[in-house]
């Protein structure tokens, strides 16, 4: 039996490789304007890392995260042996964790300096049930800002992820961005607290999973979607109720700039987010056509003590990924297909064998030249060279046979217009170019 690739992970076969390529040289090209540069992390990483960095408790790791073991270490699990800590490696399920410890192994904000701007696009692992919009293997292109606290780095972000959407060709009138805040180490425990206390008066109303929720993250009960759970929390504590006054300015401060921008958001209380790194700022972008439930095309937030969190010295940071697959969803919802990726600036067509060898050169030439091209590999007639280079889009068609040869000129035909000419063999690349 054939071998299909893994539940939820997809191949991304040429046309969409180009248009993911572009979809990335988009994003570089616009977040370069705001100084975000690329980097690279490793795809795995310590276990430690997402438990310190995620959140024992989020469902993204206590549940969703992929083990990446060597053989070696397995065998030793599996006798029932310890591994080291060092040795209890996971997939990334995001990028987060694994740029702010990129920025404090490598002190990329030593005392004083400006914020380290960062880049990355590349794939994630969550072994999430699988569904339209839900892989276990999905792209993300995100960006993190370490080293400054200023709203102005929020709502610098939040408008150029909305800037990405609109040059990528998703339609402003389809999205949604939603904003909240989530306060920070001085006022949120004191209103976890008070939503703690909400759901144990409530618990005959929430699901199994809230009321566990309830102990250790009751925050997460605002994202449940269990419709009693959702109607339940309506009337629970709005963490909008609770900021502190530092929290409150620096909020009102990303939404003046938003504003200013002329950006459309949805205050929405309930958006706690499904990672534990969070402080104030946090925002999602939805899609409303076409998506179905997972209609998130990207998200992010403030993130204040993750660094320290991950063994660095206090660095606060900001940022958003969006997912790349949710975004074809949403382009293709809006009408979008993949141009093909296939071009072809000349097909070099032979008439017999004996013009093979010089139609190889021919290719070659054209290729040094910068030209894309090809010719026949399999024997096939005339008629049919021409069939393929229609199929490969050839802009233009070389015929050499032995006439062509002899008096050292060459047919070239427009393949749109139609046009012929000749040429001198020694002038195609010329004449082409
Ligand atoms: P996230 O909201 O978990 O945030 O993921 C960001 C985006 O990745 C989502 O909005 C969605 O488009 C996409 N995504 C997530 N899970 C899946 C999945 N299973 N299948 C397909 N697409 C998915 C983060 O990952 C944070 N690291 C964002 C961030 C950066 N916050 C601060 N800095």
């Amino acid at each position: 039996m054939a071998i299909n690739c893994p539940e939820g992970t997809r191949d991304l076969l040429p046309d969409e490789m180009a248009f993911w390529t572009s979809f990335k040289a988009c994003a570089t090209d616009i977040f370069s304007r705001y100084g975000y540069l690329p980097l690279e992390t490793p795809i795995f990483e310590q276990t430690e890392l997402f438990v310190r960095g995620i959140g024992e408790a989020t469902d993204v790791v206590s549940k969703e995260m992929f083990s990446a073991v060597s053989g070696e270490n397995l065998k030793r699990l599996m006798a029932g042996e310890s591994i080291k800590s060092k040795s209890k490696l996971s997939l990334r399920p995001e990028g987060t964790a694994g740029v702010v410890r990129a920025v404090v192994q490598h002190d990329l904000v030593p005392q004083g300096s400006a914020p380290a701007k960062l880049m990355y696009a590349g794939p994630m692992f969550r072994a999430e049930r699988p569904q339209k919009g839900r892989q276990r293997q999905f792209n993300q292109v995100g960006i993190e800002c370490l080293g400054a606290d200023d709203p102005s780095v929020d709502a610098e972000g939040i408008i150029m992820l909305m800037r990405f959407y609109e040059a990528i060709g998703i339609p402003v009138a389809h999205t949604r961005l939603l904003i909240n805040s989530m306060g920070c180490e001085s006022c949120r425990p004191a209103y976890r607290e008070l939503v703690r206390a909400y759901m144990d008066e409530h618990k005959d109303e929430l699901c199994d999973e809230c009321s566990r929720r309830a102990e250790i993250n009751p925050l997460r009960a605002f994202d449940c979607k269990n419709p009693a759970c959702a109607a339940a929390m309506e009337h629970a504590p709005k963490i909008t109720d609770h900021l502190c006054d530092d929290c409150k300015a620096h909020y009102a401060t990303v939404k003046s700039y938003l504003d200013a921008a002329g950006l459309t958001y949805v205050e929405d209380y309930k958006l706690v987010r499904g990672l534990d790194y969070y402080t104030r700022t946090v925002f999602e972008v939805q899609v409303t056509e076409g998506m179905g439930s997972q209609n998130a095309i990207g998200g992010g937030g403030r993130y204040d003590k993750l660094a320290q969190e991950v063994g660095g010295r206090p660095t606060p940071g900001f940022g958003f990924a969006l997912g790349y697959e949710r975004c074809v969803l949403a382009l293709e919802a809006a009408g979008f297909s993949f141009p093909a990726a296939q071009r072809c600036d000349v097909f070099v067509a032979c008439v017999d064998d004996s013009a093979r060898s010089l139609a190889f050169s021919l290719v070659q030439d054209c290729r040094d030249g910068g030209l894309i091209a090809e010719m026949d590999h399999q024997n096939r007639s005339l008629k049919s060279q021409f069939k393929l280079a229609d199929k490969l889009g050839a802009a233009h068609v070389v015929v050499l046979g032995p006439d062509e040869i002899a008096q050292g000129e060459v047919v070239l035909r427009n393949m749109e217009t139609h046009d012929e000419r000749r040429v001198a063999l020694d002038d195609v690349v010329g004449a082409l170019r």
